[in-house]
């Protein structure tokens, strides 16, 4: 890519709200109240736009995960949140997301410096997607119902029967860093919708909006213990709640390694597991599509939140009398996504969210390099102030053996290729063991439905992607992931059934 080089990667100063949250003492959210850790260890917070550290949070131990999990446990088993009338349920939701409302600005900032996406792209998706998953989830909180049978004759006397929906108990709730505030209220809409009890686990490079939401879900009323926010590493405190017998149900969206590892440990005490994990995601562009109008778009399902999405479209198949037009059409974007500091105005793209996954990004393209693949754009690190930026990257002259074509990279990188007919690119795009995502652009309806029934995917995008509604059910095929968030499969992942016979 041609390196726009008049970009000052210098992060801007932050705003005092900012500065407030991030000079508060490291502390954890147990039982209503903010408490210390039973050791000393922090964990450091730094921003991935300069490299900087600057903040610092709890490394719970396990007495503190113990002590958060006997909170969730307790207020589950005294009702004090199930027993509550569900319109005062409902009200409370509809609170936490006025105060996500209320608090936009300070919660895009922090989730910004934190990830190191876009401030204006957190303002836009990340924090008002998660005042919606409250609000959405809040109008279920009253809809919650079982189902009756009419008395019937059986030998010895009439019987009556029915189901009760009951809130499955304690859940361990663990996510990740891409999408850290809209992640913890897509996790904790449901649990308080059915009635549940949460202890959540922010990921450890990110967790501040995680720790400002419990003071917002604090004062909007909900009771102590309910909603537990602790803070910690993954390998311990995220392992201690997975295996804890008080524990009835985990949630986890992350990689699918540990996806597979949590499904294990919590199979000796027979937890209720609900699994969002990793995707390869086809995006397939047919040779009627308007070049310029899909060009960006195709650019944008990669290159949104540094690729850093479970559903990012990281594998391109466009029509071969297409391709070529696409893939300019795409390289034209680069400035657009040229990385930016998170807090620069004009960002669309920031850097990745740590040292870590840099070097990961990088390594994948240098192996691509390796394998033969051809970078048509990027593929290298802009100048910078000692971020994590990678440039937007298309690669092509790919081939299915890759690791670039079979893994996911989670970062700017696409891996562009050619085909001639739709039985072939069908075969090709499900030819991978994820199925979170996909997507089709066309403007022939039949060409459209045929593929989006063919795909082997979660979820299927028509001339746009990773558009989300809190209405509708996500969730993976294949190594993806198990279950589903979101809509009434989302409630009812978090919901018992009772048949309850009665002879009358
Ligand atoms: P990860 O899966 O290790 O971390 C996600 C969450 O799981 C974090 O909160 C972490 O603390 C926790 N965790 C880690 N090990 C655990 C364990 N043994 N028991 C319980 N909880 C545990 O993901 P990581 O290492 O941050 O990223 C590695 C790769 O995973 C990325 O490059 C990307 O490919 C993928 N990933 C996918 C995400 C998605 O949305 N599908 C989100 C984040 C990462
Ligand atoms: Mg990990």
């Amino acid at each position: 890519m041609n390196e726009v080089t008049t970009i000052d990667r210098t992060q801007r100063e932050y705003s005092d709200a900012v500065k407030k949250a991030l000079a508060r003492k490291p502390q954890l959210y147990i039982n209503g109240e903010w408490v210390d850790s039973s050791g000393g260890a922090t964990i450091d917070v730094e921003d991935p736009s300069s490299g900087k550290v600057i903040s610092s949070f709890v490394e719970a131990t396990d007495k503190d995960v113990d002590r958060a999990i006997a909170a969730a446990r307790t207020a589950f088993d005294d009702r004090r949140w199930r027993d509550m009338p569900p319109v005062a349920r409902e009200k409370v939701m509809h609170k936490i997301a006025d105060l996500i409302e209320d608090h936009a600005d300070e919660l895009a900032e922090l989730e910004a410096i934190d990830v190191g996406k876009p401030k204006g792209m957190a303002s836009v998706v990340d924090v008002p997607g998660a005042a919606a998953h409250f609000r959405y989830m809040a109008g279920w909180a009253g809809k919650i119902g079982g189902e009756t049978q009419a008395p019937y004759a059986m030998p010895g006397g009439m019987m009556f029967g029915y189901t009760l929906k009951e809130p499955v108990g304690v859940c361990a709730q663990i996510v990740p860093w891409n999408f850290p505030l809209l992640m913890a209220c897509l996790k904790l809409a449901p649990v308080l919708a059915s009635g549940c009890t949460s202890v959540l686990k922010p990921a450890e490079q990110t967790s501040l909006t995680a720790l400002r939401l419990a003071d917002l879900i604090h004062e909007a009323g909900v009771p102590a213990g309910v909603i537990n926010i602790i803070t910690g590493y993954g390998h311990t405190v995220g392992d201690r709640m997975v295996k804890s017998p008080s524990v009835d149900k985990v949630a986890f969206t992350g990689s699918t390694e540990i996806g597979k590892l949590i499904n294990r440990n919590a199979t000796d005490t027979l937890k209720h597991v609900t699994l969002e994990l990793g995707g390869k995601s086809p995006v397939v562009v047919m040779p009627d599509v308007d070049v310029a109008s899909t060009a960006p778009g195709v650019a944008g399902a990669i290159f949104f939140n540094s690729g850093q999405v479970c559903v990012a479209g990281s594998r391109l198949y466009a029509h071969k009398s297409v391709f070529d037009k696409v893939v300019e059409g795409m390289a034209e974007t680069a400035p657009f996504w040229a990385p930016r500091p998170s807090l620069d105005p004009e960002g669309h793209m920031g850097p990745l969210v740590s040292k870590e996954q840099h070097e990961r990004v990088l390594g994948y393209i240098e192996a691509g390099k390796r394998d033969g693949a051809s970078v048509l754009m990027g593929g290298d690190v802009p100048s910078n102030d000692g971020g994590y930026y990678v440039n937007p990257t298309i690669l092509t002259d790919v081939n299915p053996q890759m690791s670039v074509v079979r893994e996911e990279i989670f970062g700017p990188v696409v891996v562009a290729q050619r085909f001639e007919d739709l039985d072939e690119v069908v075969k090709e795009a499900n030819d991978t063991q994820y199925g979170l995502a996909a997507g089709v652009w066309t403007k022939d309806v039949s060409a459209a439905h045929k593929i989006a029934a063919r795909l082997q995917a979660g979820t299927v995008w028509v001339n746009c992607h990773a558009m989300i509604d809190p209405a509708l059910p996500f969730g993976g095929y294949k190594e993806s992931g198990i279950g589903h968030e979101q809509g009434r499969l989302g409630l009812e992942a978090y919901l018992e059934t009772k048949s309850v016979l009665m002879k009358l």
